[in-house]
C-alpha cells in the first residue's frame, strides 16, 4: 500500500485509513491519490470478512482538498472523453465505498470542502470536530464548476432538490460544524478532534451493516421529484428564482447545476451519475470555468502571497491608527480596523462629527447582534477599540494615519503637515483619495517616503479590495508596510502607480464613457441597460451614474481636459460629454440624490423607471441607423471599452501585474465575473488576445479610433 492512503487495523478489527499524500500540504484528488483509492476499495472488498468498519480520516489540516484545479485549467474539448472516464472511475470506486456492507464513517477535523464534502458523502455517517477551520460545503459553483463526484446526485437523495439546489449547490455556502449538522449535511459534531475517533468507533459497533438510504428498495427523494411531489409545483418557481438572480449573464455553472440535479432526481444513482459527469465536463472543457478559476483561484493567490509587495522588506503588523475625516469613508475604516482587533482614533473637525463616525460602526454592530451574526461582547469589544476626538493630541503614539477629509489637495496637505509634527517619525501617512496624485499630497510632508495612497472603496466594510497607489517617493518599505496593513484588515490588496485615475476609476470612466455614448448615438436607454446586464455587470451602467452622480465623471473628465490643456495638448472630446452636457445643464438632471438622472425616482428614492425624457432628446433625435445596432455590438462596445483601458493602464505600467488587473477589476468596479476578469476577458476572447485585437480594429473602422488596440496587444502571449 501507497503512503497516500495509510491502513491500520486495530483488534476490533476497525481499519481506520489515513490519507496522507506525501509531499503535498493538502490532500488532493490528482493521480496518485486514485491509484491509492482504487487499491484501497479492492483491499477492503478482499478483507471484508475480517474486518467490522471502516474509518476515513486525514493527516492533513484539511479533511480533502478536491480536484486539482492545476490539471483541470488545462483540459480542451479534446480531453473529453478522458475526463469523462477518470470523473466516472472516482465515481465507481465511491459507489463500492457505499456498497460495502460494512459501516464507513468519515471523521472531519479540517476544511472538506469540494470533493472533500463529496468523498465524506460516499460514507455512512459523517462526524466533525467542532474545531477552529472544521467547516463543509460545495463551493465548485464559484469556479465555474459543479461537484462531479456524487455532491449533486447525494445531497439532491439527502436533503431533497428544493433545499440541495439553493442552499447548498448554488450558493456554494460554506457551514460551520453546527450549520452543517442543522441541513443534515454531517451526522454528528464532537468537541474536539481526540473525541472524533471513540465517537466513529460506538457507530460502527452499533451499526454494523448499513446501507445509504437511497440503496433502499422503495427509496423516494425528499420532496419529490419534477414528476411528483412538492418538487412539481415547485420547480417552475426555482427556475425563474436562479434566471432573475443571475439577470440574463452568462452563468454556465448555475445552470448546468440546476439542470444536472432535476435530471438526475428522476432516474437511479448511477445514470444520475452519469448526468452530473456530463455536465461537469462540459463545464470542465469549457472558457467560463477556467476564467473564473484564473481569478478567484491562482490571481488571488499571487495577490495573497505577496507577488506585488517588495520581498526584501520584514511582515509587518499595525496595532493602532488614527482615522483623520469620520464622515462615510473615514467611519468605514475606523469599523473594518476596529473589526480587524487594530485601535483606532476617529479624528474630525468637531467632537460631534467624530462621533458620528463612531455612530456608524455602532449601527453596523446592533444589526449583527440582532441577527444573531456576532455576541454582544464580541460586539462591545470591537466598539470599545474606537476613541473619538477633535485634536491631534490625542493621536500620539499610533503606527498609522490614514486621511479621509474632503477631496481637497491643499487641505489634505495641511493634514499630514499637521499629523507629521504629532505621530512618530515612522508613521506611515495613508490618504484615502480617490483623484489626488499621491505625490503631490506628498510634497507637503518632510518625509515623502513614507506617503502612500490608500483607496478603499465604498461602502467600506462590503467592498473587499483597496488600491494602494505609489507616489513618485513611496519607499518599498512603505509600499510593503501599507500592503500588510490592507492583509491585516483582510482585505485584498493591489498596487497601481501614480497616474490620473490611478487603474480602477480610470477603467470604470471608459465603460460609463461609451454606454453614454451609445445614448447620444440614440440606442435606446432600455437596450443600453440589457446590454450591460446581458454582459454580466451587476447593474446597467446608466444606473450606476446615477448612483455616481452625473457630476462626478464629468469633473474628472474637466480636471483631465485642464491637465491635457495645461501640457500643450489638444483635447479630443469624449462621444458622452454632449449628453452629460446636456443632462446636467439643460435638463437638471444629475443622478438619484439629486432627484433625477437618465432614471426618475419617488419620494423614497425608490428607482421607477427611466426617464422619457431620453427617448425623447435623444433616441429619437438620432435618426433609425443607430438604433438598429446589433446587441452584441453594445454589449462588446462596453466591454471592449473597459478592457481596452485596462490593457492601456497594464501597457504603461500603471498597474504592473495581471492578477492585480484582474482581481481590481473584479472586486473594485464589477466587471464582469464570468470574464475572470478585465485582461483575462481580452486572453478568453476567441482567438486569444489576437482575435481580441483582430475585433476590437473592427469596433475602431466602425465606432471610433477609441477602439484602437495598442500594437503590443495583438502580440500578447495567450494564457488559457
Ligand atoms: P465625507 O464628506 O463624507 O467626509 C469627510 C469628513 O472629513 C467630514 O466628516 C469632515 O468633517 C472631515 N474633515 C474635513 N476637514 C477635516 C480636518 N481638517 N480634520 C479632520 N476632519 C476633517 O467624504 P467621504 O465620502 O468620506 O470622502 C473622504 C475621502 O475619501 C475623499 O478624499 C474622497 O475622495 C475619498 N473617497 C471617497 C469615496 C466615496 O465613495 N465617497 C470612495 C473612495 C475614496
Amino acid at each position: 500500500m501507497s503512503d497516500t492512503i495509510r491502513w491500520a487495523q486495530d483488534g476490533d478489527g476497525v481499519v481506520v485509513l489515513t490519507m496522507d499524500a506525501p509531499g503535498q500540504s493538502a490532500n488532493t484528488m490528482n493521480e496518485a491519490f486514485v491509484t491509492a483509492l482504487s487499491a484501497t476499495v479492492e483491499r477492503l472488498e478482499a478483507e471484508r470478512e475480517t474486518l467490522t468498519g471502516v474509518v476515513l480520516s486525514s493527516a492533513k489540516r484539511t479533511f480533502f482538498a478536491g480536484g486539482d484545479l492545476d490539471e483541470i485549467i488545462r483540459l480542451r474539448p479534446e480531453d473529453a472523453a478522458t475526463f469523462t472516464a477518470h470523473a466516472q472511475a472516482i465515481k465507481g470506486l465511491l459507489r463500492r465505498v457505499e456498497t460495502l456492507g460494512k459501516p464507513v464513517v468519515s471523521v472531519i477535523a479540517g476544511a472538506a470542502m469540494g470533493g472533500g464534502l463529496e468523498l465524506a458523502l460516499a460514507t455512512h455517517r459523517r462526524i466533525i470536530a467542532d474545531v477552529p477551520g472544521a467547516q463543509v460545503g460545495l463551493p465548485e459553483v464559484g469556479l465555474g464548476l459543479l461537484p462531479g463526484a456524487g455532491g449533486i446526485v447525494r445531497t439532491v437523495r439527502m436533503l431533497g432538490v428544493a433545499t440541495a439546489l439553493p442552499k447548498v449547490l448554488l450558493s456554494g455556502a460554506r457551514f460551520t460544524p453546527a450549520q452543517a449538522l442543522e441541513i443534515g449535511l454531517v451526522d454528528d459534531v464532537v468537541a474536539t478532534v481526540d473525541d472524533l475517533l471513540p465517537a466513529a468507533r460506538a457507530w460502527i459497533a452499533a451499526n454494523p451493516a448499513p446501507v445509504q438510504p437511497w440503496d433502499v428498495k422503495g427509496f423516494t427523494i425528499p420532496g419529490g421529484t419534477p414528476a411528483g411531489g412538492a418538487l412539481a409545483g415547485q420547480l417552475p418557481f426555482m427556475a425563474a428564482g436562479l434566471r432573475s438572480q443571475v439577470n440574463g449573464a452568462p452563468a454556465a455553472a448555475q445552470r448546468a447545476i440546476m439542470a444536472a440535479a432535476v435530471e438526475g432526481s428522476q432516474v437511479d444513482v448511477d445514470t444520475a451519475g452519469l448526468i452530473e459527469t456530463r455536465y461537469l465536463v462540459s463545464l470542465a472543457v469549457g472558457q467560463e470555468a477556467k476564467n473564473r478559476i484564473r481569478s478567484t483561484f491562482f490571481d488571488m493567490q499571487a495577490i495573497k502571497s505577496g507577488a506585488s509587495r517588495p520581498k526584501d522588506v520584514p511582515a509587518s503588523s499595525v496595532s493602532s491608527v488614527v482615522v483623520v475625516g469620520a464622515g462615510m469613508m473615514g467611519a468605514g475604516i475606523a469599523y473594518v480596523a476596529a473589526k480587524a482587533g487594530i485601535d483606532v482614533i476617529l479624528k474630525d473637525v468637531t467632537l460631534e462629527g467624530a462621533q458620528r463616525g463612531k455612530a456608524h460602526a455602532e449601527k453596523i454592530e446592533a444589526g449583527l447582534v440582532a441577527k444573531g451574526r456576532t455576541t454582544q461582547d464580541r460586539s462591545d469589544a470591537l466598539l470599545a477599540r474606537i476613541t473619538f476626538t477633535d485634536s491631534y493630541d490625542d493621536c500620539r503614539g499610533v503606527d498609522l494615519v490614514v486621511e479621509a477629509v474632503f477631496e481637497d489637495v491643499e487641505l489634505k496637505q495641511k493634514v499630514f503637515a499637521e499629523l507629521q509634527g504629532v505621530v512618530g517619525d515612522d508613521v506611515l501617512l495613508a490618504s484615502n483619495t480617490s483623484t489626488l496624485p499621491i505625490t503631490s499630497l506628498a510634497a507637503a510632508v518632510s518625509r515623502p517616503d513614507d506617503v502612500v495612497g490608500l483607496h478603499f472603496f465604498s461602502p467600506v466594510e462590503r467592498m473587499a479590495l483597496v488600491e494602494i497607489v505609489k507616489g513618485e517617493r513611496t519607499s518599498p518599505r512603505t509600499l510593503a508596510r501599507a500592503f500588510d496593513f490592507v492583509q491585516q484588515l483582510r482585505k485584498t490588496p493591489i498596487v497601481v502607480n501614480d497616474s490620473r485615475g490611478f487603474f480602477t476609476s480610470r477603467v470604470i470612466i471608459a465603460r460609463l464613457d461609451e454606454a453614454v455614448a451609445l445614448l447620444g448615438e440614440g440606442v435606446d436607454p432600455a437596450s443600453i441597460e440589457q446590454a450591460g446586464l446581458q454582459s454580466g455587470y451587476p447593474a446597467g451602467p446608466l444606473q450606476l451614474l446615477d448612483e455616481l452622480t452625473l457630476t462626478l465623471p464629468r469633473a474628472i473628465r474637466e480636471q483631465a481636459k485642464q491637465a491635457v490643456l495645461a501640457g500643450g495638448g489638444t483635447w479630443t472630446p469624449a462621444a458622452s460629454e454632449a449628453v452629460f452636457d446636456a443632462l446636467i445643464d439643460v435638463h437638471g438632471r444629475t443622478g438619484r440624490v439629486g432627484g433625477g438622472g437618465f432614471y426618475d425616482y419617488d419620494e423614497a428614492g425608490k428607482r421607477v423607471g427611466l426617464w422619457p425624457g431620453l427617448r425623447e432628446h435623444f433616441t429619437h433625435v438620432a435618426g433609425d441607423p443607430a438604433q438598429e445596432l446589433p446587441f452584441k455590438d453594445l454589449q462588446e462596445r462596453v466591454l471592449f471599452a473597459e478592457a481596452l483601458e485596462a490593457y492601456r493602464a497594464f501597457d504603461e505600467g500603471v498597474i504592473e501585474t495581471e492578477p492585480d488587473a484582474n482581481v481590481g477589476s473584479l472586486l473594485g468596479i464589477g466587471f464582469p465575473a464570468w470574464t475572470g476578469g478585465a485582461l483575462q476577458y481580452v486572453h478568453q476572447y476567441a482567438g486569444g488576445p489576437a482575435g481580441f485585437a483582430a475585433r476590437a480594429t473592427e469596433l475602431a473602422a466602425q465606432y471610433g479610433d477609441r477602439f484602437l488596440p495598442p500594437a503590443s496587444l495583438a502580440v500578447l502571449e495567450a494564457q488559457v
